[in-house]
Formats: structure tokens, C-alpha cells, sequence
């Protein structure tokens, strides 16, 4: 039988990614690799880690970045969150959800940022939509050891504060996450 949520233990923790233990660490490294490593960017390190563990087992994970890039020639702080994933015996209980709303609070509380701020597939911009994320057009430009690139998909950020997105290009001023 089917374990209720109620019944379920789960944690959220967000954790600084220098105060992850090795063991941690490796391991969402490697799921970050298996989940992601056919995308050919070069990413940039996290910050900090999400992590949703149901019964001290780690069921969901996304990193989050703190960072200030160029929107319409305006610089932004951002909170940016990146390599967002749910093991897939966990999927559609909501745990992608609750860590991102747990990052969003995270973001504008304690890092002060005006924005969140992602780069997603069109096939899951709906987790975000459904948060109250939107697509912004940019289009959004990044760095890869090649040189400046444009991401072909979809720009997404949530309002974290009072201000508007500054429309226009988008530069994220070093290495994509
Ligand atoms: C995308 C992913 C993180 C979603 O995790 P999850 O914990 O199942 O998400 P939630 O349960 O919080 O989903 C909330 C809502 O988002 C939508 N949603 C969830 N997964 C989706 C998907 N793969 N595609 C489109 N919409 C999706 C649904 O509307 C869902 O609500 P529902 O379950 O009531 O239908 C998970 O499917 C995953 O790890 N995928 C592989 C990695 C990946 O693509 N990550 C995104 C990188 S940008």
C-alpha cells in the first residue's frame, strides 16, 4: 500500500554548496551527470544545493546561483536555479514544486534577489508556469569556452519583488546555469 503524504517525512534543505559532505556532494553530481550530461554546454557551479529527501532518502534536487546579469542593458539580481530533477519513482507528488518554492523564498529572503531566473526545454516550462513563472524573450546570451552563445529555448523568470523584467536582450554575464 501507498504511503500518505502525511505519513511520508520530508525535508527540504538548502545547503551551501562548500558545506555539502563529500558523500552529498558526489552524489548529486552524479545524478546532475546522468540527468543532464548529453547537453553540451559547459555549466556554471552552483551556489547551493536543493535537496528534498523523503525518509532520509534524497527524492528530489535542483542548485541555485547567485548572481547579477544584464536585462535590456540594466544590470539584475538574480537567484538562478538550474539541473532542477526528481528520481522518477518520485515524480508528480510535487516535490519539483515544493523545492521551488522553498528556492523562490530562499532567493528573495536571504539573497535579496529582485528575480528568479531560468533556462528551460518547452516540455517542462509548465512546472515553472504553474508557479508563476513566465517566458521573457530575450533572447539570452551566455559564455561557453568556444565563445558567446544564444539559448535556443525558453528564458523563464519569477517575480521576486515589486519591479519588472527590464525587456530586452539578455546577458547572462558568464557561464549559463
Ligand atoms: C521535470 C521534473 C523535475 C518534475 O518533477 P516533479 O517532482 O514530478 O514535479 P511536480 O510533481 O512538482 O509537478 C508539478 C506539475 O508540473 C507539471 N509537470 C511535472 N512534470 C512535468 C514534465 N516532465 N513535463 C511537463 N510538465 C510537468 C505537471 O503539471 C505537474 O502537476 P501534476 O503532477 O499535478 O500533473 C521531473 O520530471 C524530472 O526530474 N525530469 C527530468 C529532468 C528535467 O527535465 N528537469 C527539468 C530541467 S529544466
Amino acid at each position: 500500500m501507498m504511503q500518505s503524504d502525511a505519513l511520508m517525512n520530508k525535508k527540504i534543505q538548502i545547503i551551501p554548496v562548500a558545506e555539502t559532505t563529500p558523500t552529498l556532494d558526489k552524489e548529486l553530481r552524479d545524478w546532475f551527470r546522468d540527468q543532464f550530461g548529453r547537453v553540451a554546454y559547459r555549466w556554471a557551479e552552483p551556489d547551493y544545493y536543493g535537496i528534498l529527501s523523503v525518509d532520509e532518502q534524497l527524492a528530489g534536487r535542483l542548485a541555485v546561483f547567485d548572481r547579477q546579469i544584464s536585462a535590456g542593458g540594466v544590470i539584475v539580481k538574480v537567484g538562478g536555479i538550474g539541473g532542477v530533477a526528481t528520481k522518477p519513482q518520485f515524480r508528480h507528488q510535487g516535490i519539483a514544486s515544493a523545492l521551488l518554492s522553498r528556492a523562490a523564498e530562499f532567493m528573495k529572503n536571504d539573497l535579496g534577489a529582485e528575480f528568479g531566473f531560468l533556462l528551460c526545454r518547452p516540455e517542462v516550462s509548465p512546472v515553472y508556469a504553474k508557479l508563476g513563472w513566465t517566458r521573457v524573450d530575450g533572447p539570452t546570451t551566455f559564455s561557453q569556452p568556444s565563445g558567446i552563445e544564444t539559448y535556443p529555448y525558453y528564458t523563464m523568470i519569477l517575480r521576486l519583488t515589486g519591479r519588472e523584467w527590464p525587456p530586452g536582450p539578455i546577458d547572462m554575464m558568464g557561464l549559463p546555469w
